[in-house]
């Protein structure tokens, strides 16, 4: 029984990585996926994803269009991070593909009805559409079978103010009904919260591009490196490996701009292979709420390991993993799916 996911993301380049790793995975089934603004608008979002899926040359899965604006505040995008079209340097053709003609909040209501208890929900863009989602359908925790969220920082520098990550930065109000929410969930259903503390330890570098174009039977098989050109593009056969390289590429210089070397931290790839394999993590339960009203530090999310507050705990956050098997299955997956998708010639 393969598993049933619904993908919310603000497809940026590793939200492209996520929902390639899913579409690389026999076990997953994606049934659906929320286009929320975040690294760009949504609607550039809602693009990028039918883009990839027609490079996937993946069947037709719902695309459908988030809210435009956060909660409460005007949103803020980062083409600094992700590029101008929020997959780096990567041109991927304009897809002919219909978006839904729902939106991301019915498509969240209106699926998890129809498949109570079955749905993973693997949320890697700010939870917007999900908080709207749970005031149309206050079950839905109840509703989904497990949850997934990229997001917050808790023992962790942030990596968009010092102490909060970005995608609770862009909609901090959503983030907090959303942890709110989950805080009658029994514990199998309380959120798996892959914060920056263990995404940031998930570093892609250039060796990991050349083993998956190697995987993938591509050729020329590249070296990304910080010393190419500026304008430097991949000339990979795989039409997969060579957008793939194009958009980390964009990354990578992001990462290196920001001192943290010419790497690129695959947050929401780790997350896809959390929702499918909750086993790659270590995780300690807590109480989680995020910060509305302080000045410096709004948008924070704080996690109270003890018990604290006398609240029950809403959330495992992970606090363990091997990167090294999460980047093995990452290239297999990928590099085997890209092959077969595209048969070396
Ligand atoms: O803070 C990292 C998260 O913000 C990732 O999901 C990245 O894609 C951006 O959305
Ligand atoms: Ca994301």
């Amino acid at each position: 029984m393969r598993q049933k996911i619904i993908m919310d993301v603000d497809t940026g380049v590793d939200d492209s990585l996520a929902l390639l790793y899913l579409l690389a995975s026999p076990e997953a089934e994606i049934i659906g996926i929320a286009s929320t603004a975040g690294n760009v608008p949504a609607a550039q979002v809602a693009a990028n994803n039918l883009a990839w899926l027609d490079v996937c040359g993946a069947a037709d899965i719902e695309v459908a269009l988030g809210a435009t604006e956060p909660l409460a505040i005007p949103l803020r995008t980062t083409e600094d991070t992700h590029g101008p079209q929020g997959v780096g340097y990567a041109e991927l053709p304009e897809s002919a593909r219909a978006l839904s003609p729902r939106s991301a909040v019915e498509m969240w209501v209106e699926l998890v009805r129809a498949h109570p208890g079955e749905i993973v929900g693997l949320c890697t863009g700010p939870l917007t559409n999900l908080a709207l989602a749970l005031r149309l359908e206050p079950r839905l925790p109840q509703l989904l079978r497990r949850l997934v969220i990229m997001g917050g920082a808790f023992n962790h520098p942030g990596n968009t103010t010092p102490t909060n990550e970005w995608n609770v930065h862009v909609d901090p109000e959503a983030a907090k009904e959303v942890f709110d929410a989950f805080s009658a969930a029994p514990a199998d259903r309380r959120p798996l919260v892959c914060a920056l503390d263990i995404t940031e330890t998930i570093e892609m570098t250039p060796k990991h591009l050349t083993l998956l174009a190697e995987r993938a039977g591509s050729f020329p098989v590249e070296t990304v490196s910080p010393l190419d050109p500026p304008h430097a593009r991949s000339a990979a056969s795989n039409p997969i490996v060579r957008h793939v390289t194009d958009a980390v590429r964009f990354y990578f210089d992001f990462h290196q701009q920001c001192g943290a070397g010419y790497l690129a931290h695959m947050h929401d790839p780790f997350a896809a292979a959390v929702a499918l394999d909750a086993g790659l993590a270590v995780t300690r339960p807590a109480t989680v709420d995020v910060e509305l009203a302080g000045t410096i530090t709004r948008a924070t999310t704080v996690a109270d390991w003890e018990g604290m507050w006398g609240r029950e705990p809403n959330a495992d956050i992970v606090i363990g993993t091997d990167p090294e098997i999460f980047f093995e299955r990452l290239i297999a997956r990928i590099g085997d799916f890209a092959r077969e998708r595209y048969p070396a010639q």
